[in-house]
């Protein structure tokens, strides 16, 4: 731990409920529960001190959260890529005043900008790049000492989740608080749901099937006056070693409520998945625009029979948008969705508020976490729900079924050997079947 937490340490740190401000725009572009009563850290007067590496839309939105879980916190050091995204992230902050002003030394560019941030002393870094970038910017975080908030997903392949469950064993032993932007696990109506379920509202949890069917999201052309790398990084989304491909970047919400109810995660799964709208590689690089996996997790004890997750993602215009996790027991059903869970069966359940904003509650739960020295460490957890993904994605691209333990020691690893602007071919769509290769596009 930074020597500057540790002084927060010893002062008393209290929680109390408070309604909260919403940070104008920034938060209310992430949160759906922007409105929704959540706890407020409050303690004896002392700063807590951030720095954001990646100044995108979330880290944006996660900087604005991190001020509005305590009165203590700021913003003091900024980190991107590119210098307009900073300048973006300081007026989407601007109306935290002084608590998000950041001084220009204490801003940094390039692909080093990460080490920038890491130079200033501050409490916790907040991780909000690319996910390819995750295990690069995290493993050197915690080798500095820091406390991180770390979004969701963790990494692209499995070198970067091997990567990230060696730094996970290091917060440990380096007495550091971690926690993940798999903000389901910090919401109230989970929690809620989740602790119903333990307590055998549903009877054994039997089965899942977890759903993030939309349509498409941003996109950037390329600029034929920018090099290869520049434009992909800018297009992020559409490049499997930035993103890890949707059901990756954005499924891995569901695909982690499964093994939360699970209370593991899968042995092997096989996978079907393709593009069929967004052809265009210009516009949508190379991932696939829709995946389904059957998953399959191990039995539970004194029970012989294996567990199924069905696993869907899609990103198609004009096709029906689902959203949702449905848990099965042998006794019940749980439907869990953002804001709502439902329990039908023996036990007839409804969670009715009131609910929190996860997205702050994230930075209340790992601000209290530092200032009180309590143990919090989200790492492996992420990791695990990233790697489901990641080998469902895996499946789907070759057309192999896969276990877990081969999955996980798969040599994949996506990052370009050099990182700077300059050629970069872009991989080739996976073709399932075509050949082993297709593991690593
Ligand atoms: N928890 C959630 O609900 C949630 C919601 C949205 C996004 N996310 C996650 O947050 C992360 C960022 O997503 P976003 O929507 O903010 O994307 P974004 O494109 O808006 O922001 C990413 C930022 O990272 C910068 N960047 C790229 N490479 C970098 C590098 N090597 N070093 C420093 N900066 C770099 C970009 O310039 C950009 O400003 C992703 O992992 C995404 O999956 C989570």
């Amino acid at each position: 731990m930074s020597a500057h937490a540790g002084d927060i340490n010893r002062r008393d740190f209290v929680k109390a409920t408070a309604a909260t401000m919403v940070g104008a725009g920034v938060l209310g572009a992430f949160s759906p529960n922007a409105r929704a009563a959540h706890r407020v850290a409050a303690r004896g007067r002392r700063e807590i001190r951030v720095g954001v590496i990646g100044c995108g839309g979330r880290g944006t939105g996660a900087a604005g959260n991190a001020i509005e879980a305590s009165p203590d916190a700021r913003i003091v050091a900024l980190g991107d890529l590119f210098p307009e995204r900073i300048t973006r992230a300081q007026a989407g902050l601007s109306s935290f005043g002084d608590r998000a002003q950041v001084p220009p030394a204490q801003c940094f560019t390039g692909f080093d900008a990460y080490q920038g941030v890491l130079s200033v002393p501050c409490d916790y870094v907040i991780l909000a790049t690319p996910p390819g970038f995750r295990p690069i910017h995290f493993s050197a975080a915690i080798a500095a000492g820091r406390n991180a908030f770390v979004e969701k997903p963790v990494a692209v392949d499995p070198t970067g989740i091997r990567t990230m469950l060696a730094a996970a064993a290091e917060v440990d032993a380096k007495n550091l608080r971690v926690a993940a932007g798999t903000q389901r696990r910090h919401e109230w109506s989970y929690l809620e749901a989740m602790k119903q379920v333990r307590q055998g509202a549903i009877g054994r949890v039997v089965a899942a099937r977890v759903f993030w069917n939309m349509g498409t999201l941003w996109s950037v052309a390329p600029d034929p006056a920018r090099s290869d790398v520049e434009n992909q990084v800018r297009n992020w989304l559409y490049h499997t070693w930035l993103s890890g491909d949707h059901i990756v970047e954005q499924h891995v919400h569901n695909i982690d409520i499964a093994n939360w109810a699970m209370g593991t995660h899968p042995v092997r799964c096989v996978a079907v998945g393709g593009r069929q709208v967004r052809t265009d590689i210009n516009e949508f690089g190379h991932i696939f625009d829709h995946f389904a996996v059957d998953f399959e997790y191990p039995p539970v004890e004194g029970d012989d029979s294996p567990r199924f997750a069905l696993s869907m993602a899609r990103q198609q215009d004009g096709t029906a948008g689902r959203v949702e996790e449905v848990i099965y027991g042998s006794k019940g059903v749980l439907r869990l969705s953002p804001g709502s869970a439902r329990i039908t069966g023996e036990t007839d359940w409804m969670f009715k508020g009131p609910n929190n904003n996860p997205y702050v509650q994230e930075h209340i739960d790992l601000q209290n976490a530092i200032v009180n020295g309590t143990p919090l460490n989200e790492t492996a957890q992420v990791a695990a729900s990233t790697m489901c993904a990641i080998m469902g994605r895996m499946a789907a691209y070759s057309g192999s079924e896969l276990t877990w333990d081969d999955a996980l020691a798969h040599p994949m690893n996506l990052m370009p050997p050099s990182l700077q602007f300059g050629p970069l071919q872009q991989a080739p769509v996976a073709m399932p079947g075509k050949s082993a290769s297709q593991l690593s596009s």
